[in-house]
């Protein structure tokens, strides 16, 4: 656990929540794992975070305030995350809150914050099919990149799809929408197998002997965390092909692929809203700060670029509110518009879900991604595929 931020008496509450003119500081929570099997990408999104806040801190903060973070390592322990997110609120007096990866410790924090009325900015790609007055969600949904991935797999590569993920409620439920996809386009899952969070590299071995006999045209990946680099490793070692047979996925991003190595992620396929080749300015500009500030080798990435745009979006919300109370920031932000270093980005007012891009990327020799699809604007989100039924 590291904190920063907090006045003599413990506490962040008083004047962060209200308008009137001071200089004092303007609280907010975080709450990513440094430590633990989910530290590889959660690190980056703490990264991210940070990042942001020192640029509008250095550009002289919000209305003349800099803003503090609290923050929290829950140490990739789904229950910590909602035990913080209460502390925070409960005793450190801080209602806004920017954290979680994934979808099991946003539903831990999820009644926390309807019940004392926080907001929880989630920067990470989901299974989609939530909604709450509580959370603002800055990652993509399945309209946003399982629709375009299953597209381009079934034009290029065949029919025939194994299914491997984590065992927690992201992969079950986006495998559950990705079969619905296949089969309404002629495609059958042909395999589909789950592991626990936590699991060891051999864990990975009888999944791999599964596919090969089974022989299907694609491995669609929900596995995350530290384990991604294990099935990736595992396939590497049985001699599998990329080109033949690719490891897609909606959450391998550089940072795993940096984590497995290069040659071991090469070939292979990811959908996500942001890579770190996108070619604007914004994100010249973006991934030079941000290798400034942690190292030439030092990859961005998708999560750690939505965790960069929510924090600029709630500075620009608190700008106007003057205000941190959850129903004035939340009100605020919908409908705003941000031009984030994946491109023009915006609170979609139905849904409180980010409109972000759709591309998919192949890895190359160097661990980065060549984009083969980008969607010609930003897509509308639609948490609920209602445009897809
Ligand atoms: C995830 O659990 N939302 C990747």
């Amino acid at each position: 656990m590291q904190m920063q931020g907090l006045n003599m008496h413990g506490s962040a509450n008083g004047s962060s929540r209200g308008g009137a003119a001071t200089s004092e500081p303007w609280h907010v929570g975080v709450l990513f794992s440094r430590t633990g099997f989910m530290s590889v990408i959660e690190e980056t999104q703490l990264r991210g975070t940070l990042i942001a806040i020192e640029e509008i801190n250095d550009a002289g903060g919000i209305n003349g305030r800099p803003i503090v973070p609290i923050i929290y390592d829950p140490g990739s322990d789904v229950r910590s995350y909602g035990q913080y997110a209460k502390r925070l609120m409960v005793e450190n007096g801080v209602y806004t809150i920017f954290g979680c990866y994934t979808s099991a410790s946003r539903k831990a924090v999820l009644p926390v914050v309807e019940r004392l009325n926080g907001l929880l900015w989630y920067p990470t790609l989901y299974e989609g099919f939530e909604f709450s007055p509580n959370v603002l969600y800055t990652g993509a949904t399945p309209n946003q990149n399982s629709v375009q991935l299953c597209k381009m797999l079934m034009e290029q590569f065949g029919t025939r799809f194994y299914f491997v993920g984590s065992d927690y409620v992201y992969p079950r439920e986006s495998n559950r929408v990705m079969r619905e996809l296949i089969q309404g386009n002629g495609g059958t899952v042909v395999g589909e197998r789950y592991l626990k969070l936590e699991a060891e590299r051999s864990e990975f071995a009888p999944v791999l002997r599964d596919i090969r006999e089974v022989q299907p045209d694609v491995i669609f990946s929900t596995v995350v965390g530290e384990s991604t680099t294990f099935l990736y490793q595992t396939y590497h070692d049985f001699g599998l092909n990329p080109k033949c047979l690719p490891i897609a996925s909606l959450t391998t991003t550089e940072a795993e692929i940096r984590a497995m190595g290069f040659d071991v992620g090469e070939g292979h396929y990811t959908a996500a809203s942001y890579f770190q080749g996108v070619q604007t300015e914004g994100n010249s500009r973006f991934v030079s700060r941000y290798r400034e500030r942690y190292g030439e080798d030092e990859p961005t990435n998708m999560c750690l670029e939505a965790s960069y745009f929510q924090v600029n979006l709630f500075a620009r919300a608190l700008e106007r509110t003057n205000s941190l109370e959850t129903s004035l920031l939340r009100n605020s932000v919908m409908g705003a518009e941000f031009d984030a270093p994946q491109g023009a980005v915006s609170i979609n007012p139905l849904w409180g879900h980010a409109d972000v891009w759709a591309r998919i990327g192949r890895v190359n020799r160097q661990g980065q991604f060549d984009i083969v699809y980008q969607s010609p604007s930003n897509v509308k989100a639609d948490p609920y595929l209602v445009s897809h039924g």
